[in-house]
């Protein structure tokens, strides 16, 4: 079990370029499974959450190649029965199910993992591929599923969950006729895996909307696809920056993703460029408290709400953070209350009353984005902390502690 020594109080400067995104690439690959040629994606940093789901689609029957960021992906599928080990250990295994049915295969599927930040309910997604005509059975541990082959329907989803709208999108583009998917996630992933289907020759419409319709086609070929940049990395690097008094260039960055997330940052003070695919941050001489209401896209993105938290704990003044989306992720604010910062939580609310300086401490990251936050607080405080599980921060954040040393920050692993 790995953990990080921070030494912090270091400036952050310079210039790094953003990876493609990992909750983005996850659901092109379990995609790639409709498609009846070989699939390339290029640009793939292999996080460890990309190299779980791609040892299942190995265990599936494909072939799976990965090069310097060039993964290839050869679909064969010799066995639908994937109820082993690993699929706990991410969410995004529960795509599996909408591919494989797609395929018309007999599924076994482990129950999906992920971050421990709420129930996580999977109804939505049984939901919507039963109504594409799945039979589904919950049982102790693991979800069976079987389909002759799968029919268009109108979907409605009760929330706009992101991963159930991209498990109908997937299931629905080989299925016979017209599927409409209503109150749809408009999350750029979303987006990003409409055009993979679409480049593979699918017909997915509206995806960006709140209205996505697929016709059904007979087959799906081979593609060369580039992932979207990963927004939340972005956003974390620039509070980063914003926190350790620094000036920070990103390349690799569609701005139009991260509007919410510069909004926020300027209202806190932080000077925000936005260039072509590109984007510079300059921290201010102290960042001003600003409240904070996590919504689905356009919304503001929870998965920021973590690191924006450490950023606002050294802020002049109160800020309120409302986490609208899980129920149990504010798993990091114990771990900021011990370097120093001042945060009550009331249920879904967290009131931050900022402090001058956080101060060095051992801490433990519980989640994938609450680790990344107290590895920012960590580089703004003053003194030396340690931040265990690292395990938690490989799964989202590709070389995390090489950029964050070439950026002048001190940071090692042990
Ligand atoms: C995706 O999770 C991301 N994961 C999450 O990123 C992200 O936080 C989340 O979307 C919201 O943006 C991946 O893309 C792999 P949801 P997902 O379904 O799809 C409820 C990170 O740190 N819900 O939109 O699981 C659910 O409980 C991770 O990178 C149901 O009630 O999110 C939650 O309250 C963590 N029933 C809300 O919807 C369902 O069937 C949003 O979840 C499905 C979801």
């Amino acid at each position: 079990m790995s953990k990080f020594v921070i030494e912090g109080a270091n400036k952050i400067s310079g210039s790094i370029k953003v990876h493609s995104s990992k909750n983005a690439i996850l659901p092109l690959l379990a995609a790639s499974l409709l498609s009846s040629d070989p699939i390339e994606i290029l640009d793939v940093p292999l996080l460890e959450d990309i190299k779980v789901l791609l040892q299942l689609l190995s265990h599936c029957g494909c072939d799976v190649k990965i090069e310097d960021g060039k993964l290839q992906i050869t679909p064969d599928i010799k066995n639908g029965d994937i109820n082993v080990d690993g699929v706990n250990k991410l969410r995004a295994s529960i795509l599996l199910l909408g591919s494989l049915l797609a395929r018309g295969k007999k599924v076994v599927l482990g129950m999906p993992g992920g971050c421990n930040i709420g129930t996580r309910p999977i109804d939505l997604h049984i939901k919507g591929l039963s109504q594409l005509g799945a039979e589904i059975k919950l049982n102790q541990g693991y979800i069976e599923a079987k389909v002759k082959k799968l029919k268009g329907a109108k979907v409605y989803l009760d929330f706009p969950s992101v991963g159930a709208t991209e498990n109908i999108m997937i299931a629905a583009v080989l299925a016979e006729g017209e599927t409409i998917i209503e109150n749809a996630a408009t999350e750029p992933e979303v987006v990003c895996l409409a055009n993979f289907l679409n480049s593979m020759g699918a017909k997915v419409m509206g995806a960006g909307t709140d209205t996505i319709r697929v016709l059904g086609v007979k087959k799906l070929f081979g593609c060369s696809f580039v992932p979207i940049p990963d927004r939340i990395e972005a956003g974390t690097y620039m509070a980063m920056a914003a926190m350790c008094g620094g000036e920070l260039e990103l390349t690799n960055v569609i701005c139009e993703h991260i509007r919410p997330i510069i909004a926020k940052f300027k209202e806190s003070g932080v000077k925000v460029y936005e260039g072509e695919n590109a984007v510079r941050v300059e921290a201010p001489d102290r960042i001003l408290a600003t409240d904070i209401k996590t919504l689905p896209y356009p919304g503001f993105p929870t998965d920021m709400q973590a690191p924006m938290m450490s950023m606002l704990s050294i802020a002049k003044g109160t800020s309120v953070i409302i986490e609208t989306i899980f129920e149990n992720r504010f798993l990091h604010v114990g771990e900021l209350v011990k370097m120093g910062a001042n945060i009550k939580v009331e249920g879904r609310v967290a009131v931050v009353e900022g402090v001058k300086k956080l101060k060095g401490a051992k801490v433990e990251a519980k989640d994938l984005r609450g680790g990344a936050a107290l590895v920012l607080a960590a580089l703004s405080a003053e003194g030396v902390s340690e931040v265990e599980g690292a395990f938690h921060i490989d799964r989202g954040y590709f070389e995390f502690e090489k950029n964050i040393t070439s950026l002048g920050g001190k940071i090692k692993r042990v």
